[in-house]
């Protein structure tokens, strides 16, 4: 059988956080939980072993841990590729060069959830819009690739347009495009930054439309979750959780149906070889549409994302309509 490796894996090294945000999944900063330094190498050996594309380090705040060039050299040393999505308070011009020379080529995500600090700091806390911006320059000036993280909330969407003129402004690499999933904090927050399904509909279809009108001057890594793509949660992708879990995808974090099993007791291999769990995403996800993840949020069952629905359907009619 031909051996299926994974694009992206998730390694979550930390849940340490300086930052509060009312979206946070995983709680950070409730908790300092993290793998050790030996752990953290292990899993890059298993990752680089099970042909893994990227690895992209998250937390938490991956740049709270003490021996982070340590971890980031060891990926270089075994040339793994790696991306470090990061919150960008802590980030100094001195600490970017360190990171320079411990591995020059990181993939860094800076997230800013909004296109000014109002906005960004009502979901972030405030400074946050000022400080991300400021580490993004000081990345770019050392010669990293950048791009930044936005995750689409009830609170940012109209501004989406406003926010991909400030990143081509600011010279990223790219804008990766999330949506708020009510998971972790982010499920105590629902009232400020979810929305109704016709209104996820609206939002989702005007990020959409920027998208494709940008698309030919800025570079854009659009989740599934957004663009209504097939889910890659457990086929293509996964999560591997502070406690060293596998999960298809880190929303998944709260309902153990869905743990694959544990880097404690098995191999990377072994488990993503199998994809065991009561719920195989890999499966199961093939007779649904849209986010699981989302869906299991809101519904308890993961084929039910009324807004991806909604969007195809509208895709559909259009296409439908031109013929
Ligand atoms: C958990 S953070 C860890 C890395 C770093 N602290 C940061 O904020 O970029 C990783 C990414 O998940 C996003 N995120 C957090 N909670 C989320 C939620 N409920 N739904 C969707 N994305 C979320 C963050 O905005 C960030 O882009
Ligand atoms: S989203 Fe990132 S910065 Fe915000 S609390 Fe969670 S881990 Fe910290
Ligand atoms: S469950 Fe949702 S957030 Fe997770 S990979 Fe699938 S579409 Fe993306």
């Amino acid at each position: 059988m031909k051996k299926l490796s994974p694009e992206i894996v998730e390694f979550e090294i930390t849940l340490s956080c300086p930052l509060r945000c009312l979206h946070c999944y995983c709680r950070a900063g409730e908790s300092n939980e993290q793998p050790s330094t030996a752990e953290a190498r292990s899993v890059l050996d298993q990752l680089k072993k099970a042909g893994t594309r990227y690895v992209d380090l998250v937390g938490g705040e991956p740049l709270t841990r003490e021996d982070i060039l340590e971890i980031l050299a060891y990926a270089r040393e075994i040339n793994q590729s790696v991306m470090v999505n990061t919150n960008g308070v802590l980030l100094s011009r001195d600490l970017a060069k360190e990171l320079k020379k411990a591995n020059p080529h990181i993939l860094f995500g800076v997230s800013i959830d909004g296109a000014t600090p109002q906005t960004c700091d009502l979901v972030r806390g405030r400074g946050t819009f000022e400080k991300a911006v400021s580490a993004l320059q000081i990345l770019k000036a050392e010669g990293f690739k950048v791009v930044s993280l936005f995750v689409v909330n009830a609170l940012n969407w109209e501004e989406f347009e406003e926010y991909v003129h400030l990143m081509t402004t600011l010279g990223v690499d790219g804008i990766y495009v999330d949506r708020f999933i009510p998971v972790g904090r982010g499920a105590d927050n629902a009232k400020i930054l979810d929305m109704e399904s016709r209104d996820w509909l609206k939002a989702l279809k005007h990020v959409n439309a920027i998208i494709s009108k940008y698309a030919n001057a800025m570079r854009f890594f659009v989740e599934e979750s957004v663009s209504g793509e097939p889910c890659s949660a457990g086929k293509t992708h996964a999560s591997i959780l502070v406690d060293l879990r596998v999960v298809p995808c880190g929303h998944f974090r709260y309902d153990q149906r869905f743990t694959m099993g544990s880097l404690r007791e098995k191999s990377f291999e072994e488990i993503w070889g199998t994809c065991p769990g009561l719920i195989s995403t890999r499966s199961r996800g093939d007779e649904c549409v849209g986010c699981l993840a989302y869906s299991l949020a809101k519904t308890g069952e993961i084929c039910m994302d009324e807004v991806i629905y909604g969007l195809l359907k509208e895709k559909q009619l259009e296409k439908e309509a031109m013929v």
